[in-house]
This record gives C-alpha cells, sequence and structure tokens, in this order.
C-alpha cells in the first residue's frame, strides 16, 4: 500500500492547516495505536510544513519525558519535566513557541541546526501525555498560527488514540 501525501506547500499557513488537519484525519482513520499514529503524524507534518528540521514527540513516562516517533537528527532520550523547552512545556501544559532558541534559559541542544522551536502539549483532561516538539534552523520560525494549527492536529491525534499505556 503507498501512502500518498498531497504537496501543500502553496497558499496561506490557515489554507495549509486545514489541508494538514483533512491528510491526517483520514492518515489515521481507524487506527489507535498512539505509536503509530505519532510515526504517522511525525512523518507527515516534516515533510508537509516547511523549514523543519526535527519534528516528532516525547511521551511522559515515570515523571520524565521520553524520546518517541520523530523525524530528523538523532535526539536526547530522556528531559526532565520543567528542564528545556520541552520539559517547561510539559510543566506548564501549554504551548511554547521559542523564536530563538539560543535565548531560552537551559535550552536543551539536539541538532545544532535548530534556532527556534515550537513545543505544543499531548493532554487528556487533567492528563500529561506527552509533548510535540518541531524544530527548525529560521529563527522566528513558528507563530500563533502553527500554534493554533498544530493543537488542533495534536486534538485529531488524540482523539483517534487510545493513550491508556503511553
Ligand atoms: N530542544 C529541546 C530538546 C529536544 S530536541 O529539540 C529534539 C528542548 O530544549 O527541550
Amino acid at each position: 500500500m503507498t501512502i500518498q501525501i498531497t504537496e501543500l506547500h502553496s497558499g496561506s499557513k490557515a489554507e495549509l492547516y486545514e489541508a494538514l488537519a483533512a491528510q491526517l484525519s483520514s492518515l489515521l482513520a481507524g487506527e489507535h495505536d498512539l505509536i503509530a499514529n505519532a510515526a504517522n503524524f511525525s512523518s507527515l507534518i516534516f515533510h508537509s510544513l516547511p523549514d523543519l528540521n526535527w519534528a516528532g514527540f516525547y511521551f511522559a513516562k515515570d515523571g520524565e519525558l521520553v524520546l518517541g516517533p520523530f523525524q530528523g537528527q538523532p535526539a536526547c532520550v530522556r528531559i526532565k519535566i520543567g528542564q528545556g523547552v520541552c520539559g517547561a512545556g510539559a510543566a506548564k501544559c501549554e504551548t511554547m513557541i521559542v523564536p530563538n532558541v539560543h535565548e531560552f534559559p537551559g535550552y536543551i541542544t539536539c541538532d545544532s541546526a535548530s534556532n527556534s522551536e515550537i513545543v505544543v502539549p499531548l493532554a487528556k483532561g487533567e492528563r500529561l501525555i506527552g509533548v510535540l516538539d518541531l524544530d527548525s534552523p529560521l529563527l522566528s520560525r513558528f507563530d500563533e498560527e502553527d500554534a493554533a494549527g498544530l493543537e488542533r492536529l495534536v486534538r485529531i491525534l488524540l482523539a483517534s488514540t487510545i493513550t491508556n499505556d503511553a
């Protein structure tokens, strides 16, 4: 079976996220496995959103974040809640937009190409499941439209997925 990712590079950012939401819904349809869906999610956005050098997940396990499915260079495996951009997003359970990672206190370098970053928490009610993390070689790559678009995509992932074991 070949899964085709449609070229989504034209149009406004809002249109791009609209199209991505539709593609993600059909990509995840009928599958409930968190790892499988997170893997296809990271591939879809890595190949569809411009100017990314890393896109993937960390999952909350035993009080820390553990590396999940991703696209990009190999990354650090464990991040303490509260540390780095991922840990800060997890601790606050809110989306973090970092225009310049080199100015972020406690930033954890995984890929020296990264200059800006966005982290979106995955939560079901009060329960933190993990975070989505995107890195870009561009400064100020991510804005509020990306935050809203990615939060929508994360809701689609969480709605599709059984997360009891994550
Ligand atoms: N920079 C992140 C670490 C994860 S990598 O970017 C993939 C952080 O500061 O939490």
